[in-house]
């Protein structure tokens, strides 16, 4: 086996994930699986498109694609960036389509650094990060993104933290774990520490339509990011299709070009169907709609479930969620409770307490890196149903832990 490879193991997150999936008796919180599905727009494409049935087998969805994406799934995703922020993004040679946002991550690491290289990482952050980089036989190097930094990175610390092997700079925002938005004129700063070491700055932001407290703005769209930043993207939270695998990355030319050539070497192309249905509903304004009401939906969703958390007199939320689908909630005061020595992870262990004493799967905010220890995370983009009856069993858990007391 690969010996990078070797160097990593199953994420936490995952692991959960697996072990409860198919256990009916547990509310599973784990998942940033959106609870809605794709705009019926791209499933009306996909039945008229696989009802040609008398073109088969020449039928073009049944042929490879370009490798870097068919031109109208390019041109829709390019007209998306001028449609949202009067962005141009040349299809040409500015976008590749990818394996979901997953694959584009990988990809950009690939391309753009050598073995040995570092990559700059916010601690904590996005579970794939950390892999990705070890995997490939590059050096993750974190950066605090702090609670009391609002869980962003501090530019100055990117700055100090970039020695000549840093190629690239990863950030999320709106972030997973923690929700918080790395607000534009923090990101500005990013990239013009990026810009002025040599470096990129990745802004992952397959959250953008989640965004709660400001309106979302790629890192290509600001001052220096053409040349300097790369954003990776996806349909899976924004069309809630997750197991479609669609995505892509945008960035400077140079950078597209390298990543279309090792993405080629991995997979040839993705495939022609999904991205032919994809392209009709992205290039159709009117699904914007249908995707700001379900955003609105999950937000709504996130601060009934925080506002009845809070209530328990359990948890704290250091930093109000801003965006995605996470709750990142401190758990000091339940980990207190419960009795967990200083020598165990207290999420670990309040992530256990939920798991058997509620039926609820949470995420132990250590997984995203050392400083998510002391904070658990809670997925709300589960069907509402399913957030209601995660609440009312911690509720049911926190009144009995109250009777408890003395
Ligand atoms: C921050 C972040 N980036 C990337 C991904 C992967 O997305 P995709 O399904 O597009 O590969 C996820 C999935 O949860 C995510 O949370």
């Amino acid at each position: 086996v690969n010996s990078a490879l070797a160097l990593t193991s199953p994420h936490r997150s995952k692991q959960i994930s697996d072990t409860v999936a198919g256990d009916p008796d547990v509310v599973d919180l784990t998942v940033g699986e959106p609870s809605f599905g794709p705009p019926a727009r791209l499933l009306d494409a996909l039945a008229e498109l696989t009802a040609q049935r008398p073109e088969e087998p020449s039928a073009s969805y049944n042929r490879y694609a370009h490798s870097r994406g068919t031109p109208d799934l390019r041109s829709a995703i390019s007209g998306w960036y001028e449609r949202a922020y009067g962005l141009a993004v040349d299809p040409e040679t500015r976008v590749l389509v990818t394996h979901g946002a997953a694959e584009a991550l990988w990809t950009v690491v690939f391309a753009l650094t050598d073995p040995g290289d570092e990559v700059i990482l916010p601690d904590p952050c996005y579970m794939l990060y950390e892999p990705i980089v070890v995997a490939l036989g590059r050096t993750p190097v974190r950066v605090a993104a702090a609670a009391e930094d609002g869980f962003t990175i501090d530019p100055d610390a990117v700055a100090r933290a970039a020695g000549p092997r840093t190629r690239l700079v990863l950030v999320n925002s709106p972030a997973n774990p923690t929700g918080a938005v790395c607000e534009p004129d923090r990101l500005a700063a990013l990239i013009a520490v990026a810009a002025g070491r040599g470096l990129y700055l990745v802004h992952d932001e397959v959250f953008d339509c989640f965004s709660y407290v400001c309106p979302h703005l790629p890192a290509i769209a600001l001052p220096g990011g053409a040349e300097s930043a790369i954003v990776v993207n996806s349909l899976s939270k924004r069309f809630g299709m997750t197991g479609w695998r669609i995505g892509w990355l945008a960035g400077p030319e140079s950078v597209v070009a390298a990543a279309a050539k090792a993405h080629s070497f991995v997979t040839l192309a993705v495939g022609t169907l999904i991205q032919q249905v994809a392209a009709v509903a992205l290039a159709d304004a009117s699904v914007d709609d249908e995707v700001a009401r379900h955003a609105h939906l999950i937000r709504d969703r996130g601060r009934d479930l925080l506002d009845r958390l809070l209530a328990l007199d359990l948890f704290e939320c250091t930093v109000p969620p801003g965006g995605g689908f996470y709750l990142f909630l401190r758990c000091a005061r339940l980990a207190g409770r419960i009795g967990v020595p200083e020598s165990e992870s207290a999420s670990e262990a309040v992530a256990g307490h939920l798991l058997e004493h509620a039926r609820v799967a949470s995420v132990p905010g250590i997984a995203f890196g050392p400083r998510g220890e002391g904070f658990v995370r809670f997925s709300y983009a589960a069907p509402e149903a399913a957030v209601d009856r995660a609440a009312r069993r911690l509720e049911a858990l926190g009144a009995a832990m109250t009777q408890a007391v003395p």
